[in-house]
């Protein structure tokens, strides 16, 4: 069975490398598979949120953001993570078989917990574990992601392998990542050796989905580049970091390939390159906005297309995690 799923942590606006990284594949596999989720994965919000007061708002951005995005909520379930229990169940399941050697190798872990490891909550420790529950729990064949959670999903394979082997059985299949397209790794406007990311201090180090025309212009405009013009070819954007994430983005965006881009705007300084990639991100970008403020609007609607969701999820994971506490052999409510 081809069944995806994947997920958003509702920390904070949706970013562009979350939609070039992850959503826009979601929409493009979900008429291609049996199956989706998408998860809107609330409990892990929590390992690195300092207040909780605007989660439940998050979590309907995030998914009035899958569905402006194209995720069509008859083809595929949309649910928050905190509306299935099981997750958690499954979550502390897998954490008895997670040795820890492994979960120290997760750099993720060490990158966030920073030089204050001793301070860090067991919650974000045991991160990665959670995660591979939320795709064991539904037998997921397929996992869309950006480059970031390679090593996360690497961990949900070893899980899944360790799990079978222990009890003798393939209740789990291996879930394979797909990590694919010019945008696997989005990097920041004002640094192009880190990441995008919604914990970045500075709003200028990424487009939000919810950001106007206006913005999205002037972002671009103040985007880190080099003294140098833009090459002729794409060799020519190695070690300059901010051109070569300006051109992916570009090209991931528009669908023309970085080489023409180069070959489009050989010797050129970044002005007019600026323009245009800000145009296309307005054309591609702008109207998801738009149509997330307007789902935003009518929160009910939203709701009900978030208890539809769970329901078909709750299902689901109930009938897995029956065949999951009796091949563990715990005992069976009658
Ligand atoms: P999160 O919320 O950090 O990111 C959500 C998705 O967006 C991708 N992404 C990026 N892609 C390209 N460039 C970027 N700068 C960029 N930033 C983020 C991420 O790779 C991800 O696909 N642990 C996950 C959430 C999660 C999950 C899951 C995902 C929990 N359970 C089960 C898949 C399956 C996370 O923190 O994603």
């Amino acid at each position: 069975m081809h069944r995806i799923l994947s997920g958003i942590r509702p920390t904070g606006d949706i970013h562009l490398g979350n939609y070039l990284g992850a959503v826009r594949n979601w929409v493009e596999m979900q008429h291609l598979s049996q199956q989706n989720l998408f998860c809107i994965v609330d409990l892990h919000a929590l390992t690195t949120l300092q207040d909780t007061d605007n989660l439940a708002d998050h979590t309907r951005t995030v998914a009035a953001a899958y569905i402006a995005s194209g995720i069509d909520p008859n083809k595929s379930a949309i649910f928050a993570q905190s509306h299935v229990p099981y997750h958690a169940e499954l979550g502390w399941i897998l954490g008895c078989f997670a040795p820890l050697g492994w979960l120290n190798r997760m750099t993720q872990f060490k990158e966030k917990a920073g030089k204050h490891k001793e301070l860090a909550c067991l919650g974000l420790y045991a991160y990665p574990v959670l995660m591979a529950a939320d795709i064991l729990l539904y037998k997921a064949s397929h996992v869309p992601v950006g480059e970031d959670q390679k090593q996360h999903l690497e961990l949900a394979r070893d899980l899944a392998g360790a799990f079978n082997h222990r009890f003798n059985s393939d209740l789990f299949p291996v879930p394979e990542p797909i990590i694919q397209g010019p945008a696997t790794r989005v990097m920041s406007l004002r640094d192009g050796t880190s990441k995008m990311s919604k914990s970045d201090i500075s709003e200028y180090s990424r487009i939000n989905l919810m950001d106007t025309p206006d913005m999205i212009v002037q972002k671009i405009r103040k985007a880190k580049t080099d003294m140098e013009p833009l090459p002729e070819t794409v060799e020519g954007l190695e070690n300059r970091p901010e051109a070569q994430n300006l051109v992916n983005i570009f090209a991931a965006i528009s669908g023309i390939s970085a080489a023409d881009i180069c070959a489009r705007f050989a010797g050129s300084n970044f002005a007019p390159f600026k323009q245009e990639l800000a145009d296309h991100l307005i054309e591609k970008i702008a109207p998801v906005g738009t149509q997330m403020r307007h789902l935003l609007k009518e929160t009910s609607e939203l709701d009900k297309v978030l208890a539809a969701g769970a329901d078909v999820a709750n299902k689901l994971a109930a009938t897995h995690m029956v065949e999951i506490r009796s091949v563990i052999g715990l005992l069976q409510e009658r």
